[in-house]
């Protein structure tokens, strides 16, 4: 099986581009998340985020009800898999949000987002006093998200650091050049990052968060899920034919971004066995848990198609 067509392993995007596009489709899905009646989570920064970004009118049609309306004429189980996916990100978002919530509880007052895309926590979450929240991320899509949030007049609701590297360079590096003590007990968060990695530098990865994290700190990761492939491909068409028919221009294949690549670690096998005590979440049964399942989708048998939740604390 490919790992991915359109990958190489120092490639680089902005916001509309390849992987960075990414960022702008889970926005989408918190902002329409934050317009439900009553919403699991709040980003009153998503929607300017996704609008702002000009990254094709798929991810900006996400936004519209009517648009998924009329895909359930066409395709009930594609549209049924589009609700899915914004429940699904809806309560993602929700479990992370809590995580940090415990871990500012428990004391600890240096966060680390990697690839925080337009993740807007450094602005939207009530952080204590002298809590730093450093973002780990492509140059271009900080500078992107930064920019159009300053311009709105936000400000941060913690000290925010800008950590603008890819993570497959010396990322460690570039985040104490940016103030970052490994001494201090920290939170990391791994969300909708793994899958575009490829299995070694998912370990490298995990292997210099334990270097940079003092007993005591967290971490939190949203694992890669693993689609049977003879499915994935067919949800794909299907998808592309209601797009098309609808004329939604799918201007990024993410499944194409993606490594799907068999040989990934288990990440909480992987943490209990380099130092930390961890913990996995699956993510269907945190949807059920919470009230955000939805029927109708064809993976709903498949356990192993959804990512897990992991949280771990340093030993
Ligand atoms: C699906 S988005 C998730 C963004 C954010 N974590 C969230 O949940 O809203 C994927 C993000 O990973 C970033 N990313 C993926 N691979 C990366 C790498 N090698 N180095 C830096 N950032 C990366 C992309 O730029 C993008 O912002």
């Amino acid at each position: 099986m490919p790992l991915s067509t359109l990958r190489s392993h120092d490639d680089t995007w902005d916001i509309r581009t390849s992987v960075g596009a990414t960022a702008v489709m889970v926005a989408a899905a918190r902002a329409v998340e934050t317009e439900q009646p009553a919403p699991l989570i709040r980003d009153p920064y998503a929607k300017l985020l996704v609008s702002n970004a000009n990254a094709g009118v798929l991810w900006e049609a996400m936004l519209d009800e009517q648009v998924v309306a009329k895909m359930a004429d066409l395709d009930a189980e594609t549209a049924a898999t589009v609700q899915h996916m914004r429940s699904y990100q809806a309560v993602r978002t929700n479990f992370f949000d809590n995580y940090f919530a415990d871990a500012v509880a428990g004391g600890i007052r240096q966060v680390v987002i990697l690839a925080s895309g337009l993740d807007s926590r450094a602005y939207r979450l009530d952080w204590p006093a002298g809590t730093t929240v450093y973002e780990i991320d492509q140059p271009q899509v900080l500078a992107y998200k930064a920019a159009t949030l300053s311009e709105s007049g936000a400000s941060p609701s913690a000290e925010r650091r800008e950590v603008p590297i890819d993570l497959r360079q010396d990322w460690p590096a570039a985040l104490r050049t940016a103030g970052f003590d490994p001494a201090a007990r920290t939170a990391w968060l791994a969300e909708g990052l793994l899958m575009y990695l490829p299995a070694d530098a998912q370990d490298r990865l995990f292997t210099h968060i334990g270097e940079l994290s003092p007993v005591g700190s967290r971490i939190a990761v949203e694992t890669a899920g693993n689609h049977a492939h003879v499915r994935r491909q067919e949800m794909r068409e299907r998808f592309k034919k209601v797009a098309e028919t609808l004329g939604l221009e799918e201007t990024v294949d993410v499944q194409e971004l993606i490594y799907h690549d068999p040989s990934r670690a288990n990440v909480a096998d992987w943490l209990n066995e380099h130092g930390w005590r961890a913990t996995a979440q699956n993510a269907g049964d945190e949807m059920r848990r919470v009230g955000r399942w939805v029927d109708g989708v064809p993976m709903a048998d498949d356990k192993d198609a959804f990512s897990e939740f992991v949280t771990a604390e340093r030993l």
